[in-house]
């Protein structure tokens, strides 16, 4: 017969067990939730209420079913108190010693038939079990961040977990109003597994100043539709528990590079700038768990950023392709005076404009010979831009012979109102502050990033596509799960496989031969199964 789980305990309510709290009381679950001490419990009551109140006030909660779902908590501290449930999830610190000492002491605890779950995101639930004397009763259930509002539930079976408590866990998800999808015991999981590699990328990116956090965050979100950029992200993680993650998968994901934790992470962790928990983190908020943004001393003055711009009033745009026709059109409906030029011989009429964009083929030698040309005719003082997504900027900006005066202009996707701005190591601040103000005129975001292989967000985002083919190689999960996983835990617009055939797999295969190629990092060799699609020219879903 099932489970009927009328009463759950959640142990530890920080980020995660809050959350996991409203979740079950919410349902009509009661729920005894723990913590190690009267200040913690404290904090969880509060991130409770918090987030309660915070969905009365914007007419997401009825304030009787507010002030029901409040009665079906207790609040104790220490674990006593769960001798009676039916469940217990546990959401304390993403460490093994930790959680095993915790199974230990809740097998000794719990009622012989209750279920012990963990909401780990990386460790293994198989040894987390083997710490109890009921292993096949330990299972992983791993919310999302914020578990009242991200619809997933990863239910982790372990080679030990019995069929019966899977399906009774599985159960328990719909009545939740969650999505669940069943995979084994493996680092990451699905989402974690694809998520932090990108995340622990993009604090790399800031740690090398290769672009603001700000660029960084705009860049993803506008990029790619994402409801935050990685480092808001990470606040909101927590970035204690994101290092407790990578280095635990580094560690248990075949010491994949891309997730040893960056330097800045851990001096991070050490300084007390944990996220939103500590009120600072990448960004600083208003108070300790306040997701409100306030400004620090690394918050971009508008005005200073485009401080030394040059006049620009006319714009020659080289090309006669879809993009070149594409910007003839935005320049001229921005008020700009547009000199359309064919590359093949009209460049002697670009000797007066103010800025040059040439939206030409990404191929190096044709480019380079085009850059050669405009150096000689164009007058002095012009910004030379070229929109190439493939060929080195600085290779670009050389053979001009003016290469400060030269900037990337990558206009990501025609629909998105993203610019990348790369400046190459000899582009003249004046280039950049020229094209910024030229991307705002045109009404769009610009973001400024060096000159590296993919940018910012091809960069971030290809690894990520890269990855989740080899997951679906490894034969972990299906298109749907992983697609579903990404929806539905993070809130991405699209799955991977979703995206992979809209962009097309041969794009994504060149993006990421070119990013292998420049980083040599193991990790971004393209995923065989890619290659061979490509080959056979068949997409993920037919
Ligand atoms: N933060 C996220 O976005 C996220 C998402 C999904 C899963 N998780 C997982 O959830 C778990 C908790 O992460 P978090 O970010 O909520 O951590 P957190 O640091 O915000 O909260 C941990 C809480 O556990 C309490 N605690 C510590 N030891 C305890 C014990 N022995 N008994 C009772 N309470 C104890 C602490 O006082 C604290 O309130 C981790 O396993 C993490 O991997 C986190």
């Amino acid at each position: 017969m099932a489970r009927e789980f009328t009463r759950v305990g959640v142990v530890g309510l920080g980020t995660m067990g809050a959350g996991i709290v409203e979740v079950f009381a919410r349902n009509g679950v009661d729920v005894v939730a723990v913590e190690v001490s009267d200040a913690a419990l404290e904090r969880g009551r509060a991130n409770l209420t918090g987030s309660t109140d915070r969905a009365v006030a914007r007419g997401k909660l009825a304030e009787a079913d507010r002030d029901a779902l409040l009665g079906r908590v207790t609040f104790a501290v220490g674990l006593d108190a769960l001798h009676s449930v039916d469940l217990v999830i546990e959401a304390v610190p993403e460490r093994l010693d930790i959680k095993q000492r915790l199974f230990a002491d809740l097998d000794r605890v719990c009622k012989p038939e209750a279920i012990l779950a963990t909401n780990t995101s990386s460790l293994s639930v198989t040894e987390i079990a083997v710490a109890t004397t009921r292993p096949d009763q330990v299972i992983g259930m791993h919310f999302f961040n914020p578990a009242p509002v991200m619809k997933l539930v990863e239910v982790v079976r372990t080679v030990v977990t019995s069929a019966d408590v899977v399906a009774d866990v599985e159960a328990l998800c719909v009545r939740l109003g969650k999505v669940d999808v069943t995979i084994t015991d493996r680092a990451g999981f699905i989402a974690n597994a694809l998520l932090f590699g990108y995340l622990n990328h993009a604090i790399g990116m800031f740690e090398a100043r290769y672009a603001t956090r700000e660029d960084i965050d705009a860049a993803m979100k506008l990029g790619c539709g994402l409801p935050m950029g990685p480092l808001a992200l990470l606040d909101l993680i927590g970035l204690d528990t994101a290092y407790e993650i990578l280095d635990t998968m580094y560690r248990r994901g075949g010491r994949d590079r891309r997730h040893s934790p960056v330097p800045l992470l851990r001096q991070m962790v050490t300084a007390g700038l944990l996220g939103r928990k500590s009120g600072r983190g990448f960004y600083t908020y208003e108070r300790a768990g306040s997701g409100k943004l306030v400004p620090d001393e690394l918050t971009p003055t508008a005005p200073t950023s485009t401080d030394g711009a040059r006049a620009v009033t006319t714009v020659g745009v080289v090309g006669s392709g879809t993009l070149a026709a594409g910007l003839v059109e935005t320049f001229t409906a921005a008020g700009y005076q547009v000199v359309p030029v064919d590359p093949a011989g009209e460049l002697p009429r670009l000797a007066d404009v103010d800025l040059v964009v040439e939206a030409t083929a990404d191929d190096l030698d044709g480019t380079k010979a085009l850059l050669a040309g405009l150096g000689e005719v164009c007058k002095p003082g012009v910004v030379l831009a070229t929109t190439t997504s493939a060929l080195p900027v600085i290779d670009l900006a050389m053979a001009s012979g003016r290469p400060a005066d030269v900037v990337g202009l990558h206009f990501a996707n025609p629909a998105t109102p993203l610019v990348e701005i790369v400046r190459t190591i000899r582009t003249s601040a004046e280039a950049t502050a020229t094209a910024r103000a030229v991307v705002a005129a045109l009404g769009r975001t610009g973001v400024v990033c060096a000159d590296r292989a993919g940018f910012i967000v091809n960069a971030l985002l290809f690894p990520y596509l890269n990855d989740a083919v080899r997951m679906l190689e490894a034969d972990y999960s299906t298109t749907d799960d992983i697609d579903n996983a990404m929806k539905l835990g993070c809130g991405y617009p699209t799955g991977p496989f979703e995206l992979l055939d809209t962009v097309g797999l041969d794009v994504a295969l060149a993006v990421q031969r070119a990013l292998y190629r420049e980083l040599r990092e193991p990790g971004l060799a393209p995923a065989p199964l890619l290659e061979q699609l490509v080959t056979a020219d068949r997409p993920f879903r037919r």
